[in-house]
C-alpha cells in the first residue's frame, strides 16, 4: 500500500498533517510519535509576538466548536529560538503557518523564515478572529493577489495558501492565489459562528463570534476542495471535520493531495494514529494500492 507523495517538491511519507491552530508539538508528542505523519502544521506565527483575543476563547457546539484565540504566538524569531528544535527531532516534514495584520507583516514575517530549515510555508489570510489582517484579506479577490505575490517574493520554499470558507465563492478566491503565484492551497479555515448564552443574554466567546469547526463543517469543506481542485492546477491540502480514515480518503477524491486532522485532535489528541490505521484499513479493503490513485476522481 503506497502512502507516500510528492506535495511542491516536498516527499511526504503519507498524505496526513495537522490543522493549524489545532496542533501543539509538545501536548501531542506526549501521546503518540509525531513522526507518524507526512507533516506538522503549526499555529499561525506572526513576526512579534501577539497576545490573542481576551477569554473566554473557545466553545462548544453541536457538532463542533468555535474559536476566537485570535492567533496568540510567540513571534518568528521566538518561535524558531524555542519550538523549531523540539519539531526537528521527528521524521516529519515542517509547515509554519504565517500571520499577519497588514501587508508589511506578512512580508516581514516571509523574511524572518527564509534560510529556516522548515519545509513548507502557509499563508493564513483565512483567520476569521482579528480586527485586521486574516480574512480581511482572504475575501477580496485583488488584495488575495496581491498578499500572495508579495509573500511569494520573499520567500524560499513552497507558498501554501489558507483559503476561508466566509466567501461567496471559493474558486473566485482560488483563482486569485493562484495568480499571485501560489503553489498549493489549503481549505477551509473556520465558517464564522456564534453561540448565545440565553441564560446570561451575552454571547459566549468575549469577541461575540469565532470560527466553528468540527464535523459539522465536513461536507461545506468537501464542497469547496471539489469546487477548487476543478478551478485551478494547484495541488491542495483539504480540511474541515476530519474525524476517521474514511472522512480522509472522501477529501481524496474529491481533489485533495494531503489532508489535515484537526478538531478532532483536540478531542482525541491520538485520533492521529486512529484516522492513519483506518485509512490504511479502508485502501486494504477497497484495493487502493497508491493512495494518490483516487486523488479527484470525483
Ligand atoms: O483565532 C485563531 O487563532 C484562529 C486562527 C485561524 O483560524 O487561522
Amino acid at each position: 500500500m503506497k502512502m507516500n507523495l510528492d506535495f511542491c517538491g516536498i516527499p511526504m511519507k503519507n498524505p496526513l498533517t495537522t490543522a493549524s491552530g489545532t496542533f501543539n508539538p509538545r501536548a501531542h508528542a506526549d501521546f503518540y510519535d509525531l513522526s507518524i505523519l507526512g507533516a506538522v502544521t503549526v499555529k499561525g506565527v506572526a513576526s512579534t509576538p501577539w497576545d490573542g483575543n481576551p477569554t473566554p476563547r473557545i466553545a462548544e457546539v453541536y457538532g463542533g466548536m468555535l474559536n476566537s484565540v485570535g492567533l496568540q504566538n510567540p513571534g518568528a524569531k521566538a518561535w524558531i529560538r524555542e519550538e523549531l528544535p523540539f519539531l526537528q527531532q521527528y521524521d516529519t516534514k515542517i509547515i509554519v503557518n504565517l500571520c499577519g495584520h497588514t501587508m508589511d507583516e506578512y512580508t516581514e514575517v516571509a523574511q524572518m523564515f527564509r534560510g529556516v530549515p522548515v519545509d513548507l510555508l502557509e499563508l493564513n489570510i483565512s483567520c476569521p478572529n482579528v480586527s485586521a489582517g486574516g480574512v480581511t484579506f482572504g475575501t477580496d479577490p485583488k488584495m488575495v493577489e496581491k498578499v500572495v505575490s508579495a509573500v511569494k517574493k520573499e520567500v524560499d520554499k513552497p507558498l501554501i495558501v489558507k483559503l476561508t470558507p466566509n466567501v461567496t465563492d471559493i474558486t473566485e478566491i482560488a483563482r486569485a492565489a493562484e495568480a499571485g503565484g501560489a503553489d498549493a492551497l489549503s481549505l477551509i479555515n473556520t465558517l464564522l459562528g456564534m453561540k448565545i448564552d440565553i441564560y446570561r443574554r451575552k454571547p459566549v466567546l468575549a469577541r461575540s463570534v469565532g470560527g466553528f469547526s468540527g464535523p459539522a463543517v465536513k461536507p461545506v469543506a468537501v464542497r469547496m476542495v471539489y469546487q477548487v481542485s476543478k478551478a485551478v492546477d494547484l495541488p491542495i491540502i483539504g480540511m474541515g471535520g476530519v474525524m476517521t480514515g474514511e472522512d480522509v480518503a472522501e477529501f481524496i477524491m474529491a481533489g485533495a493531495s494531503m489532508v489535515a486532522i484537526g478538531t478532532a485532535a483536540l478531542v482525541d489528541p491520538q485520533a492521529p494514529v486512529r484516522i492513519l490505521q483506518e485509512l490504511e484499513e479502508f485502501c486494504d479493503k477497497t484495493g487502493v494500492k497508491d493512495i494518490q490513485e483516487i486523488r479527484g476522481i470525483i
